[in-house]
């Protein structure tokens, strides 16, 4: 049985409220860090903690925290960054629905953390519904004292924000975040200065993710090195994982880091197995933009051990034969999937999120969708297979921020572990008919 932090009282009825989450002794990092800690002794324990970013990239929490520039009389700012837009990932959302006070907990001991006094939670607008959730568990804690003016009679103030995005991609891209929430378009800055010298409205600011923030409450609670003895190696303690796709039981599931990817899919405890008695052909271990791996290289690493879930195993042996953690959007395929018809959505997708700053990503992601759609529609030559291999290498690290690679990489992985499919679809459309006509199929089927 893996252990649970973040998921510990999920279930519990009532654990939405204040009272019950009270109860379940919510809210003891903050009166612990506001009475009896300082600032600099929170960042602290978080760097022993060795939590790391989970919001994507896997950033050092700590150090990120610790770069945070102090001018003297300037604000500094907090913001949680509750876009979720990754295809795959849905675990933030489950967090801040379920237990909405877990976050704003985690907001007040982290901004007090940061010399913070005014923070926000940037949401994703199709969250509508978790956005009156937060602002009902704001009020409740205002009225309890927890947020405003002289918290717990410390003469730390702060007040919590929460602003709606419009539901676009690009700003959960942390600098975009910060353009559109000073009410601009959200298009990404050119890095540095990073957040953390020139942020919201200038000034400096730490952007975290949701689950990142979670993560807080229990080191604070229980020390550093408490949680740094959970997980394995530089991956430590719980990940929440939203797992999706041809498997028995989608959902999101609290794991100890460094479980095997094996028993994630297979046990009864997560996943339950592959749907229907299929058998695995791929996965997608980490939302949309992480490169795709077949059955084989996602259960076994380049150095033939068993792949498990942590940033390193997940990245044995590079992209070639390696993936990423990501946000942690498990996303699994069956063997009747066409991994053509996959990244033909994905290729969509990005396209349709280009903020378009740049060319290679503007144009690229475009020109890769309409000749994916060319390869599926049965007009595709082997001259396009080689020319979607050599749009992604132009895009990748040659563009402002992130979204390039990550349109990138899924067409890179797919062409390298599943050449022989485009092959197929390319030299004989008539199999293009076939998959059609399964997935057609199967989308009556599940309606
Ligand atoms: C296109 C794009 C979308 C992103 N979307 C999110 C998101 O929805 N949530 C998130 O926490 N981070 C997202 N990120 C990563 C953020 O830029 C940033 O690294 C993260 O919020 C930092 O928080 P962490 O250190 O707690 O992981 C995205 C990055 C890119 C390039
Ligand atoms: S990579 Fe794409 S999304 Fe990012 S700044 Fe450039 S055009 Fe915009």
């Amino acid at each position: 049985m893996s252990k649970k932090i973040l998921l510990e009282h999920i279930n519990v009825p009532g654990i939405n409220t204040l009272a019950v989450y009270r109860e379940k002794g919510g809210y003891a990092s903050v009166e612990k860090a506001l009475k009896t800690m300082a600032p600099d002794a929170i960042v602290e324990e978080v760097k022993k903690s060795g939590l790391r970013g989970r919001g994507g990239a896997g950033f050092p929490t700590g150090m990120k925290w610790s770069f945070l520039a102090k001018p003297e009389g300037v604000a500094r700012y907090l913001v949680c960054n509750a876009d979720e837009s990754e295809p795959g990932t849905f675990k933030d959302r489950y967090l801040m629905e379920k237990i909405p006070h877990l976050l704003i907990e985690g907001m007040i001991t982290s901004s007090f953390a940061l010399g913070a006094n005014s923070s926000y939670i940037y949401v994703r607008g199709e969250y509508f519904y978790i956005i009156k959730i937060l602002e009902k568990a704001i009020a409740d804690a205002y009225e309890a004292g927890w947020l405003g003016k002289n918290i717990l009679g410390t003469g730390y103030d702060l007040d919590l924000y929460v602003q709606a995005g419009a539901g676009a991609y690009i700003c959960g891209e942390e600098t975009a975040l910060l353009e559109s929430l000073e009410g601009k378009r959200g298009n990404p800055r050119i890095k540095p200065p990073f957040p953390a010298i020139a942020g919201l409205y200038g000034c400096p600011t730490v952007v975290n993710n949701v689950e990142t923030i979670a993560a807080v409450v229990p080191i604070v609670n229980n020390g550093g090195d408490w949680y740094a003895g959970i997980g394995i190696g530089k991956s430590t303690g719980t990940k929440l994982i939203s797992a999706s796709g041809h498997i028995n039981k989608p959902g999101v599931y609290e794991i100890e880091m460094g479980i095997t990817v094996e028993d994630f899919i297979y046990s009864e405890e997560y996943c339950g197995g592959i749907k229907n008695g299929k058998k695995l052909k791929a996965v997608v271990a980490g939302g949309s933009s992480v490169p795709i791996l077949p059955a084989e290289m996602i259960l076994t690493t380049a150095s033939g051990e068993k792949r498990l879930m942590s940033y390193e195993s997940l990245a044995d042996g590079g992209f070639a034969t390696g993936t990423m953690l990501g946000s942690g959007g498990f996303i699994v395929m069956d063997e009747t999937t066409s991994i053509v018809q996959n990244l033909h959505t994905f290729a969509r997708f990005y396209h349709h999120e280009s903020c378009g700053q740049c060319s290679p990503c503007r144009e690229g992601t475009g020109w890769m969708e309409k000749i994916l759609h060319k390869i599926l529609d049965g007009h595709g030559t082997i001259q396009d297979v080689d020319l979607l291999w050599e749009i992604q290498r132009k895009i990748e690290g040659n563009t402002i921020c992130p979204l390039g690679d990550a349109a990138a990489w899924p067409v890179a992985s797919a062409i390298r572990h599943f050449r022989h499919e485009f092959e197929e679809y390319v030299k004989n459309p008539a199999v293009i008919k076939e998959v059609k006509h399964y997935h057609n199929m199967h989308n009556l089927a599940t309606a």
